[in-house]
């Protein structure tokens, strides 16, 4: 048998669990309320399997506590050396938690299991958010478990606090459940731990970045409203100015209604103006300063983040995104994908905007 990584409590049942999961292989997700030991157990798992010269795919669903790639993204790592995972691929879902995102996580987390056995894993490691209770907690990870269809489930628990997420598939006897003790070591995480983490993690990725230019015509757009319609004139905005009372800096048309961005105060009195001259029913209004500091993916034709970026500024009179990246070229970015958190470039998260799944 060979040595555990250094300083890992291995509790027996770990160990019993290793051969149940060779002998068929395929993917493995695992569930686990926060401080479980969910990462540890995996980085345990990819030494244990890499030493035995299995090819282990680990896909990492926390967009929070990430192990692979900055959060806020799940990221993809191929191993074949006992040694910490290396990003290969990742996709940006929009924010440090599935609130909101639900859609984006789930599907990321397909598009890479499915990369990870394209690419060779024998078996693929699945590692997700401690979010076990709620009712976003059951749909999330009922839905991830439709998706991926799992061979196994390995379940990290203190007492019984996520039986309710396995009694579905207890019952339908298809998915190996394989019921897991927490190691005694484990250490837990104050929120401002978490917090200090991600900005860390954020930090360090932003480190060496710089601005790139990035126009709204030339590119698309995800997630957001702005760069889905065709721009107004300026003499529509001079319109939109004066109804609203104050410097409408761009506008848009499109099938949805009207998109109109301010860089003050507007006065909503008299919107149903603009419904009536553009005869739409749907007028969103947004001061420019809701983008400032927002966190983007930069993405390719495949919906893969390439980087990550922080909008910087809008020059709104040339469709111009200023985005702090540390990609070197955006000649592969083909769209950029909105989130709702906003970070300064040393990492800090300063704030979230409303957006929904
Ligand atoms: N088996 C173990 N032996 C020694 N230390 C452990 C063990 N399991 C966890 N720890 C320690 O406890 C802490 C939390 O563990 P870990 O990050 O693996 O938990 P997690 O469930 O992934 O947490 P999160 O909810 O943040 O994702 C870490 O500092 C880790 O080193
Ligand atoms: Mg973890």
């Amino acid at each position: 048998m060979t040595k555990a990584p250094k300083g890992i409590d291995i509790p027996s049942e770990w160990e019993d669990v290793i051969p149940k999961i060779e002998s068929k292989g395929g993917t493995v997700l695992l569930l686990g309320a926060p401080d479980t030991g969910k990462s540890t157990f995996v980085r345990f798992l990819i030494d244990r399997w890499t030493r035995q010269g299995i090819t282990v795919g680990i896909v990492d669903g926390d967009v929070g506590q990430s192990m692979l790639g900055p959060p806020t993204t799940v990221g993809l790592g191929m191993c074949r050396e006992p040694s910490e995972p290396e990003l290969i691929s990742m996709r940006f879902v929009g924010s440090t938690s599935p609130y909101g995102h639900m859609l984006a996580t789930v599907i990321a987390i397909k598009k890479l299991v499915d990369k990870a056995i394209k690419l060779g894993a024998e078996i693929t490691l699945v590692n997700t958010t401690g979010l076990v209770h709620g009712d976003l907690a059951r749909r999330l990870k009922s839905q991830k478990i439709e998706l991926i269809n799992p061979e196994h489930i390995l379940a990290l628990q203190r007492n019984n606090e996520i039986e309710h997420l396995l009694a579905p598939y207890q019952k339908e006897g298809r998915i190996v459940l394989h019921r897991l003790p927490v190691s005694r070591t484990v250490r837990t995480k104050s929120v401002q731990e978490r917090r200090a983490f991600r900005e860390k993690l954020f930090r360090k990725y932003f480190e060496n970045a710089e601005s790139r230019g990035v126009y709204i015509e030339e590119i698309a757009t995800q997630a957001t409203q702005l760069g889905s319609g065709k721009r107004l004139a300026s003499s529509d905005l001079n319109f939109l100015s004066k109804v609203l009372k104050t410097h409408v800096l761009y506008g848009e048309r499109s099938s949805e209604g009207i998109l109109v961005i301010t860089n003050g105060n507007h006065f909503e009195e008299e919107v149903f103006r603009i419904k009536r001259h553009y005869d739409v029913t749907e007028v969103s209004i947004l001061n420019v300063d809701g983008y400032r500091n927002l966190l983007v993916g930069l993405n390719d034709s495949d919906s893969n983040t390439l980087a990550l970026g922080i909008i910087e500024d809008l020059d709104l009179k040339y469709g111009k995104l200023s985005i702090l990246t540390p990609l070197s070229s955006s000649a592969e970015v083909k769209a950029v994908r909105f989130g709702s958190l906003k970070l300064t470039p040393s990492g800090k998260e300063i704030g979230k905007v409303t957006h929904h799944d």
